[in-house]
Order: structure tokens, then C-alpha cells, then sequence
């Protein structure tokens, strides 16, 4: 299986930050935002990642993340993805390099606490279609929104208006080589994006759409200054409780 980083578009929730510098790139506590995901796929064995960047200072990121052997990667791969075409257009530029394997594909500026290996496990012996992740959070719509019955996920709205759960769809997203043929069929969103909604409902069309709740806490942190400031405020805090047992004076840690 092959990872994927998202990390296109031109993050204007951040502006004037992101002027002249590109959100994944922005520190989120001690690391740049982009760091999290891509630890996410090393802690879960994923060896060979590709980048998909795009916006101001593209360079940059192979200044800072060089071969990815910091990150235990095999390599490291990049692309650029012009404009802002969404989620499943920035996904769609990276069919060669899966090269006909399975992905996982987180979005740069998602991070999550628990260890994402027993899910990316779990999806490696489903025989085909795809897996995502939900968290169940105060304001899903904000997020993609899975609207379940009985513990079957019925339809996924993006952004709806008045969600039918509280389960958002979070930016990690297992597919199978089908995904390519599938993103190439759609339509541009009313924001003029491909959604990777879309993309998910199609799997669902087609009964091959599996899930799993996440337990711990999960922080999208390019949506608005608050989200923002939430990520790095978690970050702080799984920080200093590390550096509280270690030394057992908290006052150390403050
Ligand atoms: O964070 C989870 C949510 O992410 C999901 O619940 C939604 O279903 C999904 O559509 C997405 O919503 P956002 O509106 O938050 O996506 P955003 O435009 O912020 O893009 C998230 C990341 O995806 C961003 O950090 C970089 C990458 N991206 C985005 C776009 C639009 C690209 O690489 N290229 C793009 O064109």
C-alpha cells in the first residue's frame, strides 16, 4: 500500500498567513503542519508517500522534508497540483505512482491522535472498495457527513446544512485501484471542486464502502483560525503530559 499527502490548494482561511508561505508548512506547536499526516503513514509502516503540493512556496517543502528518510520513509515523492480543483482532483495526479496498488490518503492539514495502523491493517484484508474514518464531533457541518442506520452508512453530505448525525467524515481515506477511473467521472462541485464525497458515495453505491469511529481526538487545522489554534493547543497538551510522567514535577514541563 502507498501513501498520499494532500497538501494543494491555496489555504485563504488562513490569509494574511498564508501569503506568503503555504499552510501545511505553517507550525502547529513544535512541528510544521505537514510533519503529522506524514508520521501518521511512517507509525503504520507505509514506506513509499507522495506529496501533492500546489499554492505559494511549493519549493519549500523539499527544503524542509528533503528524501523523507527523517520520517523512516523509503522515498518521498512530490507533485504539484495547479489552482485549487479539490480533494479528488489532487488525488486523480497520482495514479502513476500508485502503480496500481492501494492508497491512503490523508489531507495535509488533518491531524489525528490515535495510531492509524489497525484501521490501514483492517482495510489491507478487506477484499476490495474502500474505508473511512468518522469522528463524531459538535459541528459536523463543517465536514463531510455520514448519515447513518443502523450502523450503516446511508449517504455522506458535504457540508450539509442540517447534518443527520454528528459523524464527520475525517481527511483519511483508504481506496483500491478502481479510485483513478472513479475520480475521472466526476463533476465539478457547486465550489467547483471534485469531491471527494463523491468519490466516497460511489463506493458506497456499490456496498464496498466500510468504517471505522475513531476513539481519540481528531483536529482539521487549515478550517479557521479556532481550528487552528485547537490543533496546536492538543499538541501542547499530548506534549507536556509526556514531559509530566517523565519527569513527574509538571512544573518542569509549565
Ligand atoms: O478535514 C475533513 C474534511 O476535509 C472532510 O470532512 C470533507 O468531506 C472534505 O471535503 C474536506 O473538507 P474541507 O473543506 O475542510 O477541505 P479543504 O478544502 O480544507 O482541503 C483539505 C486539504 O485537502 C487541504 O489541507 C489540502 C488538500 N487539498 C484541498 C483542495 C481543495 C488539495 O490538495 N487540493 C485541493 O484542491
Amino acid at each position: 500500500m502507498k501513501g498520499v499527502v494532500l497538501a494543494g490548494g491555496l489555504g485563504t482561511r488562513l490569509l494574511p498567513l498564508t501569503r506568503i508561505t503555504n499552510k501545511h508548512l505553517l507550525a502547529v506547536y513544535d512541528q510544521p503542519m505537514i510533519y503529522y499526516p506524514i508520521q501518521k503513514l511512517a507509525q503504520a509502516g507505509i514506506q513509499d508517500v507522495i506529496i501533492v503540493t500546489g499554492g505559494n512556496s511549493s519549493g519549500d517543502f523539499l527544503r524542509l522534508l528533503r528524501n523523507g528518510k527523517e520520517f523512516g520513509l523509503r522515498r518521498l515523492h512530490y507533485t504539484y497540483q495547479e489552482g485549487e480543483g479539490g480533494i479528488a482532483e489532487a488525488l486523480g495526479l497520482v495514479e502513476e505512482f500508485a502503480e496500481g496498488e492501494r492508497v491512503v490518503v490523508i489531507l495535509g492539514d488533518n491531524i489525528f491522535q490515535d495510531d492509524l495502523t489497525p484501521y490501514i491493517k483492517s482495510y489491507e484484508k478487506q477484499k476490495q472498495g474502500a474505508k473511512i474514518l468518522l469522528k463524531e464531533v459538535p459541528y459536523p457541518e463543517r465536514f463531510g457527513v455520514a448519515e447513518l442506520q443502523n450502523n450503516k452508512i446511508i449517504k455522506i453530505i458535504e457540508k450539509p446544512k442540517q447534518p443527520k448525525s454528528n459523524y464527520a467524515v475525517t481527511g483519511i481515506y483508504m481506496y483500491d485501484q478502481e479510485v483513478f477511473s472513479v475520480i475521472k467521472t466526476l463533476k465539478p462541485s457547486d465550489r467547483g471542486e471534485l469531491e471527494i464525497t463523491d468519490v466516497n458515495n460511489y463506493y458506497l453505491g456499490k456496498n464496498t464502502l466500510t468504517y471505522d469511529v475513531l476513539p481519540g481526538w481528531w483536529a482539521d487545522a487549515g478550517t479557521s483560525f479556532a481550528a487552528y489554534f485547537r490543533a496546536i493547543t492538543l499538541i501542547r497538551d499530548l506534549r507536556l503530559k509526556k514531559v509530566d510522567s517523565k519527569n513527574k514535577d509538571s512544573s518542569i514541563a509549565k
